[in-house]
């Protein structure tokens, strides 16, 4: 219900907040890799753990029964209902590098529906939220879709994922989409694209392999801002595909991606 969900919003809000302020104001200087996962590229640092830990102590004080899943490894099931979904910072390489596209990224879910999504970008000195039938801002702004271009004139975001077989089809993908519309932007963050996709500074969006904990918020973001998300046609939006983008780029963009291939590595 609504209380609820203004509730989860609160958490929501606060906890990137604090973590964002964690993560800009304490990134140290020689920020170095403390872990890798899929590849030697796929880097955990110091502070993603910090971040995860953080939001994680948070969410036990004020919402005890609630379950979390988090990138780093936070995992508990909860008696409430209610699970959170968390990347301490979406966009680890961006973080390691100083650049500023990188995010927190924290969604509620309950009974298998996103309630509440937030993607924190301190360095942008944006938040985008939205929940679920309450629409989509970025601060104080509602965020909308941009209207569907003509196909060839689509702005597309997309990502890669870690590993090298992946990325050899991936890049195959976008061989065959670049020369079909009007350019491909890759910023580092998924959770940002699908902000980015809300707010208009992108037409549409997609990428294979996606953890829950990249589109989660993002997905609702950009659902309440006016966009159709899914995965493969007439599939919901999964680690296999996530597509993003207005109605009138969304369907064509995904039946291309269906044909190519980009659901497989
Ligand atoms: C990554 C980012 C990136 C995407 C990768 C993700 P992380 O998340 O969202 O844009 O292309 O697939 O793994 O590792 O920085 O949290």
């Amino acid at each position: 219900d609504d209380r609820l969900k203004a509730e989860l919003l609160a958490v929501a809000l606060e906890a990137a907040t604090r973590a964002g302020d964690l993560l800009r104001d304490g990134r140290p200087a020689d920020l170095g890799v403390a872990a890798t996962k899929s590849s030697a590229v796929d880097v955990v640092t110091e502070m993603d753990i910090a971040s995860e830990k953080l939001i994680t102590d948070f969410f036990a004080e004020c919402r005890p029964d609630d379950g979390v899943l988090g990138e780093e490894g936070a995992s508990s099931a909860g008696t409430s209902g209610v699970q959170w979904v968390v990347d301490p910072i979406d966009g680890t390489v961006n973080y390691l590098y100083g650049r500023p596209d990188w995010a927190v990224s924290i969604a509620a879910r309950k009974d298998g529906e996103t309630l509440v999504g937030v993607v924190h970008a301190p360095v942008r000195g944006e938040t985008f939220r939205a929940v679920l039938g309450q629409g989509a801002y970025v601060g104080d702004r509602t965020a909308r879709v941009r209207p569907a271009p003509p196909f060839e004139q689509a702005l597309i975001g997309t990502g890669f994922g870690y590993v090298a077989e992946r990325r050899a089809h991936q890049a195959e993908v976008a061989r065959h989409l670049l020369p079909r519309v009007r350019d491909i932007r890759r910023a580092g963050s998924a959770a940002i694209d699908l902000c980015d996709v809300a707010a208009g500074r992108l037409d549409a969006y997609y990428e294979r392999g996606l953890n829950p904990w990249d589109f989660a918020a993002g997905d609702l973001i950009a659902r309440e801002a006016g966009a159709l998300t899914g995965g493969r046609p007439g599939e919901p939006l999964s680690g296999e595909l996530t597509v993003a983008g207005p109605p009138g780029l969304f369907e064509p963009l995904q039946a291309l991606l269906d044909d190519l291939g980009a659901w497989h590595d």
